[in-house]
């Protein structure tokens, strides 16, 4: 972790396959990894189900691909059955971990101190934590969605939290695997709530945490989703499963 905040948010396409994907499916990371562009100016990070990431490690080392992880338990080792560290994740390969996603928020029923606890898991283990965070179409119609993210947002990042490991993916959870993504205007309001509260609470290190926008993004949006400030990079599910589609928004990112 570093006490310098870097000067600018890094730009990065952060793709999460969920449950999906077989060793079949590297060939898909194989195709992203050759088609590249190494000079774009944006990160590129894939996160496969466990089963695959030491296997996407292997083959994206030494190459700008890195690999994420959907989810981590908090503690470092123990009685656990079924669940993997983050200190397991990195020592799979992984840099990154993804917490406190939404489907994980309903289908476990994570909590803000759950996904608060993952994320300082991830800072002992050396990973950086993508943290989650997003209000349901109900809390939308009610006018809440600004209050719903920034109460998530304060009560699952940890004290300390650093640009340098701490990424935020705002996604709507209407907007999640619908195709129906959120307008620039949603995500503007949104986003600029976010960078405020980060900045409010961490200084410089929170105007410098990259935020990324997910739910429903594809080639087809994607320059536009870019074009809204403070917005610096996707967490995308359903195109990331297509190495073109992927590649495509990752050049427009590039691009922004
Ligand atoms: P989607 O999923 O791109 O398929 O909407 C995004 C996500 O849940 O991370």
């Amino acid at each position: 972790m570093s006490n310098v905040a870097p000067s600018s948010p890094e730009k990065l396409a952060a793709g999460n396959w969920k449950m999906n994907g077989t060793s079949a499916d590297l060939s898909i990371l194989e195709t992203i990894i050759r088609d590249l562009a190494p000079e774009a100016g944006a990160g590129a990070l894939i996160c496969p189900p466990a089963t695959l990431l030491s296997a996407a490690a292997h083959l994206s080392k030494a190459t700008p691909l890195r690999i994420g992880a959907q989810n981590c338990h908090e503690a470092a080792t123990g009685a656990h059955t079924g669940d993997i560290s983050a200190e397991m994740l990195r020592d799979a390969g992984a840099t990154h971990v993804i917490v406190g996603h939404s489907e994980r928020r309903a289908d476990h029923r994570e909590t803000d101190d759950a996904v608060r606890a993952k994320a300082e898991a991830a800072q002992r283990a050396g990973l950086t934590a993508i943290v989650c965070v997003g209000e349901t179409e109900d809390e939308r119609e009610a006018g809440r969605q600004i209050e719903v993210v920034t109460s998530q947002l304060a009560g699952s990042l940890p004290d300390g939290a650093t640009a340098d490991r701490t990424i935020i993916a705002y996604e709507p959870v209407w907007a999640i695997g619908t195709g129906k993504a959120a307008t620039p205007a949603d995500i503007a309001e949104i986003h600029g709530a976010i960078r405020s509260a980060l900045s409010t609470r961490f200084g410089a290190q929170g105007s410098a945490m990259s935020l990324l926008y997910g739910g429903s993004v594809k080639p087809a949006n994607a320059a536009e989703i870019f074009a809204v400030e403070n917005v610096d990079g996707a967490l995308i599910g359903g195109a990331s499963l297509k190495a073109e589609d992927f590649l495509a928004i990752h050049s427009a990112l590039a691009a922004a």
